[in-house]
């Protein structure tokens, strides 16, 4: 009798571990074309849950997460965790073509974010093409759970995200920069989460401030390749790709 109770009380505390390692938070990103007016004039440009920027992902070091991604675009989409390291498990790290083929149109999948050392603020966005223009937003990584900031407790956090709005769609400003091989056309304003600000007609009524802010990595020629091998020792070795993994 005592023994059996002893099992089940293992039976169970074991169906705990499991359901608390199961406990992962779960997200759904909804890639979608939606209409927003900017500068006086209204286009479709590609969002997540139809916010631009993006949602706010509000974690923890050492947290796992689920992001569903279903693209509803007319174009394949990748979205990129930046920053986060995803040790041996690079499956939904996001570049097309690099570490997954891309979600194609109509298409879901599941990707698994872990933040293992990472901890402030960074962002995600899509990894193909200039998506990203308008695909992205802000992840906030406070520190382990029951640990303290190396800095007094802020009393509210606001993420600034810098970003740039053409009037023309971003796949023709894109695509005619491919054809003539030079630089993009310059964008007609700069935003602050989403806003150009008072300068330009048609703002949201409001005090902003202006920032430059232009990447263009690769047309700088700020470009490599590395080639990674999968390690030997079983800590080194990379997990097997998740069974919804995009096919090409
Ligand atoms: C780029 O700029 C040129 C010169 O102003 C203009 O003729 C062209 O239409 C622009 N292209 C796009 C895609 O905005
Ligand atoms: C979308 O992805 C599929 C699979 O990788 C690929 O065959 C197709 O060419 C891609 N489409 C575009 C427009 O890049």
């Amino acid at each position: 009798m005592r023994a059996s109770k002893t099992l089940c009380l293992g039976c169970l505390l074991f169906l705990i571990g499991i359901l608390r390692c199961k406990a992962w938070a779960q997200y759904t990103f909804v890639v979608e074309e939606t209409p927003y007016k900017r500068l006086c004039s209204t286009k479709n440009i590609l969002t997540v849950n139809g916010q631009f920027p993006g949602p706010t992902l509000y974690v923890h070091k050492g947290d796992t997460i689920i992001v569903d991604v279903y693209n509803k675009a007319k174009y394949n989409i990748t979205i990129h965790w930046h920053g986060v390291k995803q040790p041996r498990y690079p499956w939904s790290d996001g570049p097309e073509y690099i570490t997954q083929c891309p979600i194609q149109s109509g298409a879901k999948f599941s990707q698994k974010v872990m933040f293992s050392t990472e901890e402030g603020t960074s962002w995600w966005h899509a990894h193909n093409d200039w998506s990203r223009a308008t695909v992205h937003g802000a992840i906030v990584i406070y520190p382990k759970k029951d640990s303290s900031y190396p800095f007094p407790k802020p009393d509210a956090e606001v993420p600034i995200i810098f970003g740039e709005w053409w009037k023309k769609p971003i796949m023709e400003v894109y695509h005619e920069m491919l054809i003539i091989g030079g630089d993009p056309n310059v964008s007609d304003a700069y935003t602050i989460n989403g806003q150009p600000g008072d300068l330009y007609p048609c703002s949201m009524q409001g005090v902003w401030f202006m920032h430059c802010h232009i990447e263009r990595h690769m047309t700088w020629g700020m470009d490599t390749a590395f080639i990674v091998r999968n390690g030997v020792p079983l800590n080194t070795h990379l997990l097997s790709p998740p069974p919804d993994m995009p096919p090409c």
